[in-house]
């Protein structure tokens, strides 16, 4: 039988770490997964994260299995961090969190909650977007339906084609949204146009679904989440997807988490049990380590500020790398104008490079990011930045 297997593509984000690990010429770059890197290039452990390790370590009794939906406290501190202290949602228990593995795993859940549970025949997906948000609906059997979102020429949001398209989607219809530092374009709407969006959400009746992987990369953790938040104030129904992976730099712990919102706590509650009825079909329940480290940094006011301190550091490490990249483009003699790559937000930026340059990038110079032109600033250091500038300007 497994002779007539087909091999399977290479996926276009991970398929490139694999290449890269076996490029052998020492002054290779990295620029294609999201992973953030220090000014060493070392992708660290952050100390807030590695205290409560040491913390864990010392005080676990038991590796006995967690329920379905995980770390119960894990999940309470999630829904403050997405809709805040002090939150109606939260204190009328509206949502209902289950720990995942990772933000690909609340978005499997998502997909098939939205498949299972609800009536909603498309889910609308930015161009461009996360190619595995295609994989993962196309994977569950949802129709795919896509709106607009960048303005190549421009370099900047397709606002008009983006409401254009969207005003096709049909009460009901599931709407992803890039909870912030849209990826792969690094250009998110301004607070006015999430107003719009959220309006027209609640008029048109979609269930909007957030996938929120970067809270902390763009401006700060409460201002990151204010799409969510506008949209969260005026619709009864929402999924989010979020995500520890880089805010936490807990990379392979594989620490995410899906939450939804009812109207009643009566309604998320019965919801919830389909979402582990998904949970215990997909995984069971998941591992504790990583989630157990995020529930105690966020429960310790000194680990809390020391992660949120280290988080402030990573944004403007990367907002850094992002000035001195246009700076030292133009002094390496580009002629195009690359100012836009500043005003872009989180590890992303669509830098307008071809497929054809960024093949070139790899072949001639051995620095990699992915085809679409994306490249992981995060991934930028003072120590390969002129390297990296002088070999883009030979390829454009
Ligand atoms: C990325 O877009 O590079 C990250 O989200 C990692 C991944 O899983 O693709």
């Amino acid at each position: 039988m497994f002779e007539n297997i087909h091999a399977a593509p290479a996926d276009p984000i991970l398929g490139l770490g694999e290449a890269f690990k076996s490029e052998t010429r020492a002054n290779k770059i990295n620029l294609g997964i999201g992973v953030y890197k220090d000014a060493k290039g070392t992708t660290p452990i952050m100390k807030a994260v590695k205290a409560a390790e040491q913390r864990l370590f010392d005080t676990e009794t038991t590796k006995n299995y967690l329920s379905i939906d995980g770390v119960a406290d894990f999940n309470a501190r999630t829904q403050v961090l997405l809709f805040g202290e002090g939150s109606d949602i939260v204190k009328q228990r509206r949502a209902k969190t289950v720990q995942s593995l990772g933000g690909t795993g609340a978005l499997r859940i998502a997909a098939e909650f939205i498949k299972r549970q609800t009536k909603a025949q498309n889910v609308w997906i930015s161009t461009p977007t996360w190619p595995n948000h295609n994989a993962i609906f196309n994977a569950v059997g949802i129709t795919i339906r896509e709106y607009r979102y960048y303005d190549a020429q421009r370099k900047a949001l397709d606002w008009d084609n983006l409401i254009a398209d969207l005003s096709n989607a049909g009460e009901g219809d599931v709407v992803l949204l890039h909870g912030c530092c849209h990826n792969p374009t690094g250009i998110d709407p301004t607070p006015e146009q999430w107003k719009q969006l959220a309006e027209m959400s609640a008029k048109n009746g979609w269930l909007p679904l957030f996938d929120f992987a970067y809270q902390g990369l763009a401006n700060g953790l409460d201002e990151d989440a204010l799409g969510l938040r506008t949209f969260a104030a005026n619709h009864k129904e929402l999924l989010i997807s979020s995500s520890y992976s880089k805010n936490f730099g807990l990379y392979n712990e594989r620490v995410g988490a899906f939450t939804l919102v009812a109207e009643t706590e009566e309604v998320a509650a019965t919801a919830l049990t389909q979402v582990k009825s998904i949970v215990r079909t997909l995984y069971s329940n998941p591992a504790s380590h990583g989630a157990s480290t995020v529930a105690l940094v966020l429960a310790d006011p000194e680990l809390k500020a020391q992660w949120t301190g280290e988080l402030a550091e990573m944004r403007n490490r990367i907002k850094q790398m992002r000035q001195l990249f246009v700076q030292l483009l133009k002094e390496y003699g580009a002629e195009q104008d690359f100012s836009f790559i500043i005003e872009q937000n989180g590890m992303f930026s669509f830098s307008g490079l071809s497929a054809e340059q960024v093949d070139r990038l790899k072949e001639e110079f051995a620095i990699y990011a992915v085809r679409s032109g994306r490249i992981n600033v995060a991934g930028i250091t003072e120590d390969n930045i002129r390297y990296l500038c002088e070999s883009i300007v030979k390829v454009l």
